[in-house]
Parts: C-alpha cells; structure tokens; sequence
C-alpha cells in the first residue's frame, strides 16, 4: 500500500485555549476553496495524533489506551491530493489511499441530502473497530468508544476553529451507506460520526 506522508511540521502556535472554546461554532457554509495538505496535517494530528512518543499516546484520550477509532479523511478538495477516500496511519503520520474517486454526491445522499458533506474540503469519516475495547471491556465497550468518539471531535471542532477552518459534527447519516463508501463491514468495524471541514 503506498503510504502519502503528511508534513510533520503541524505547530502553528495558535489562539489561547480560552479563546478557541469561545469562538468554536458547527459551521456548514463552506467555501469552495481547497485545504491545504499542511492543514490536513494539522488536524489529523491534533484530532488523535501521537503526542507522547515514548508510550505512543494521543491527542485524544482512550479508555485503556487502546484507540478504537480510525479516520478515513474523504477528500473533495485538497492539494496534493487525488479525490478519493483515505485512511490515516496514525504510527507513521501517513495517509493511504483507500478508493481513488468524487465521492461528493454519495456522501451527500447518505446524510439526508446534506449539502455540507459535498462542500466540504475533507471530510473526516471516523469509525470504530469494536474488539479493540471490546476484548477488555466486554459491553461496556460500546460506551467507550461513542465517548472517544465525542474526544476527538471535539480536538478537530478546536483545531479546526484555531485554523479558521470551519467544521460540523454530523451524527445523522445511514451507517451501511457510509460503511460502503469506505467499503467497511459495518460489524467489526462501522462509521460512527462524521465531521466536515472546510474554507469558512
Ligand atoms: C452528537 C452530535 C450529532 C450532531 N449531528 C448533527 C447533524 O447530523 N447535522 C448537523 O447539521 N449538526 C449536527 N450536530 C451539530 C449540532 O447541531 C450543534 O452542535 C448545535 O446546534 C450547537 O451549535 P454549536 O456546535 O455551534 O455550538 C451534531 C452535534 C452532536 C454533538
């Protein structure tokens, strides 16, 4: 699988905690104007990147640190990237292409015609492979990772305002439908939440 680096350089220095939690908004409106791949970067990292290399932890904490989500970031518009479905490698700080295509119109249709899901620059797809909790946690995994969910979507809503890139969580979509479209089971692993992000 041909592994994309992403720029490691994600440091940017930006606004002051106080002030990102003020001005953080779900935004739907985006422009149609690509991200860079830098700013993918940014996101990825700070959404649920290593920031602590020794015992491989993340930007979002993890029940057991056993990190049962993985991000698909769906590209509509970003430089250097072919339209198409990714999966970030979160070891490496890598993309790989999944499925190369314009998959606007199907992420539009399987979020109740949402307009957003097509406008956006990226969207991030995040899914849970379950066993990873699952083996430890038994039924009471299934919590865990609905709440580690929320995590990191809360890090990209943050990230994202202290980019000035706008971003919506979206929890109403069919889940089949979206597991297609990065071509998951929707039993071991399934799509659980979807987060936009564009030019605002
Ligand atoms: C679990 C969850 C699911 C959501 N699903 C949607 C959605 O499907 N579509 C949407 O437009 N907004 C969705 N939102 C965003 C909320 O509508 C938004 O957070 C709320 O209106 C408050 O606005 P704010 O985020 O700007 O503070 C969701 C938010 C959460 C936390």
């Amino acid at each position: 699988m041909a592994k994309i680096e992403l720029p490691r350089e994600v440091e940017f220095g930006g606004l002051s905690v106080d002030r990102v939690i003020e001005s953080r908004r779900s935004e739907r409106d985006f422009k149609d104007m690509p991200l860079s791949l830098l700013e993918l970067s940014r996101l990825l990292h700070y959404a649920y990147g290593i920031t602590e290399k020794r015992e491989q932890l993340r930007a979002a904490p993890s029940a057991g640190a056993l990190y049962p989500i993985e991000i698909y970031p769906v590209a509509n518009n970003v430089q250097g990237l072919a339209r198409g479905i990714y999966r970030y490698f979160v070891a490496d700080h890598s993309l790989a292409l999944v499925r190369e295509g314009d998959f606007r119109h199907q992420m539009m249709r399987h979020a109740l015609g949402e307009e957003m899901m097509g406008r956006a620059s990226v969207v991030l797809v995040l899914s849970a492979i379950f066993e990873r909790s699952a083996w430890r946690y038994r039924e009471r995994a299934y919590r865990y990772i609905l709440l580690e969910a929320g995590h990191i979507s809360q890090n990209i809503y943050l990230v994202a305002t202290a980019l000035g890139l706008g971003t919506c969580a979206v929890g109403a979509f069919d889940d089949q439908g979206y597991n297609k479209i990065i071509r998951v089971d929707g039993k071991m692993e399934s799509v659980i939440y979807l987060m936009p992000v564009g030019k605002i």
